[in-house]
């Protein structure tokens, strides 16, 4: 798989993208199945240290209230979510590195994994290895971050100074840990041109992960960007291309149909997704009450607390496309080795104690 290829399918002309649609459909079937994993997001906190330019959590945003939820309360939603085949909880939230906060998360997820069947998912960021090594010891299976894209350059515009380096450093801490790593990039982030994009999805390529996060890039009026339309505006088909080509270039990735798809397209984006590639979907499990605090971009969906019911929803919206509900955690398909890898680290390590 060349830089080349890519470019060629993200070029496919008009009139021959249902068959690229078709063709990713049938590249994730082969390799994925029909079976759709559930992983319910609980979005813990929206309290930020960043400032990124395009995201509605970024600490100047004074539009928010800012809120934790606490352990238990997260614990709770976690408890319910096996009933509804939800067999992973991912717990994202801003980026906020603390001692404090940092070792409570870590007692967070040994709890929920003594008391839940669950695969645990974190998403909160950038922390150097020792931090990821002990949440590893703490029983976390995965972790989600981002590159946002591949321009170095852009990269620290958008970032408040930090760096594309420095990020992938962290995905690299966290594969050596043994970790199943996602990461994955925003489609259309401004002056992006099929150049860039290619580059983005080669570099998902390239990083042989084990999940893959890519969705539109959506202005937000409550940030500098807000502006700034999205590169592809004028042709919104051109984010199921990219999602296509990914199916295409990373055949075992575990591929989440991204809410963002929603925001684009109301209530059809994120099946038009699993139908163009994708095999996971994340319904969001954070209490409707908090749901309107963690707005990254406008048009989130489920926001409403009366539209809430991800967890319904969600199974309605899948019997619709004619796809199951997937059985298991829906671990990395990569390979087996992170498996042993973490048994063995865990076996070997004193425990989490020493955090
Ligand atoms: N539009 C689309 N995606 C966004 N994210 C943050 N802000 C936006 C936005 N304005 C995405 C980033 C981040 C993920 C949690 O949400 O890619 O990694
Ligand atoms: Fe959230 Fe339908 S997926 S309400």
């Amino acid at each position: 798989m060349t830089k080349r290829d890519i470019l060629d399918w993200l070029s496919t002309p008009e009139p021959e993208r249902e068959s690229l649609y078709r063709q990713a459909d049938e590249v994730r079937r082969t390799h994925m199945g029909d079976a759709v994993h559930l992983r319910g997001i609980i979005e813990f906190s929206n309290v930020c240290a960043n400032d990124c330019l395009y995201c509605g959590l970024r600490r100047s945003n004074v539009a928010l209230r800012r809120y934790r939820m606490a352990p238990d309360e997260i614990l709770d939603v976690a408890r319910r979510m096996a009933e509804w085949g939800q067999m992973t909880v991912v717990l994202q939230s801003g980026e906020s590195p603390s001692r404090a906060g940092d070792r409570a998360l870590g007692e967070l997820i040994a709890r929920i994994k003594r008391e839940t069947p669950l695969a645990v998912t974190v998403s909160v960021g950038n922390r150097p290895r020792g931090t990821y090594a002990y949440w590893r010891d703490c029983g976390m299976d995965r972790y989600l971050l981002r590159f946002e894209t591949s321009d170095a350059d852009l990269y620290r515009r958008l970032h408040d100074g930090g760096s594309l380096e420095e990020r992938l450093a962290c995905l690299e801490s966290l594969r050596a840990l043994g970790v199943q790593v996602g990461s994955g990039f925003m489609i259309g982030l401004p002056g992006e041109d099929l150049d860039r994009l290619a580059e983005n999805i080669y570099l998902c390529a390239a990083l042989d992960l084990d999940m893959i996060g890519i969705g539109p890039y959506i202005p937000n009026p409550d940030t500098p960007m807000g502006n700034e339309p999205n590169a592809w505006a004028a042709a919104p088909e051109m984010f199921f291309v990219a999602i296509a080509v990914l199916r295409l270039a990373c055949p075992t990735a575990h591929i989440p149909a991204t809410t963002a798809f929603d925001a684009v397209f109301p209530g059809r984006g994120r099946d038009l997704a699993l139908q163009r590639g994708a095999n996971v979907f994340m319904p969001n499990s954070t209490p409707g009450r908090y749901r309107r605090d963690y707005q990254l971009y406008p048009n989130k969906p489920c926001v409403d607390e009366e539209s809430g019911d991800c967890a319904a929803c969600v199974l309605l919206r899948l019997k619709a496309i004619g796809r199951t509900i997937a059985i298991g955690p829906g671990h990395s398909r990569r390979n087996t080795a992170w498996a042993s890898t973490v048994a063995d680290s865990r076996k070997k390590n004193p425990g989490p104690s020493n955090f």
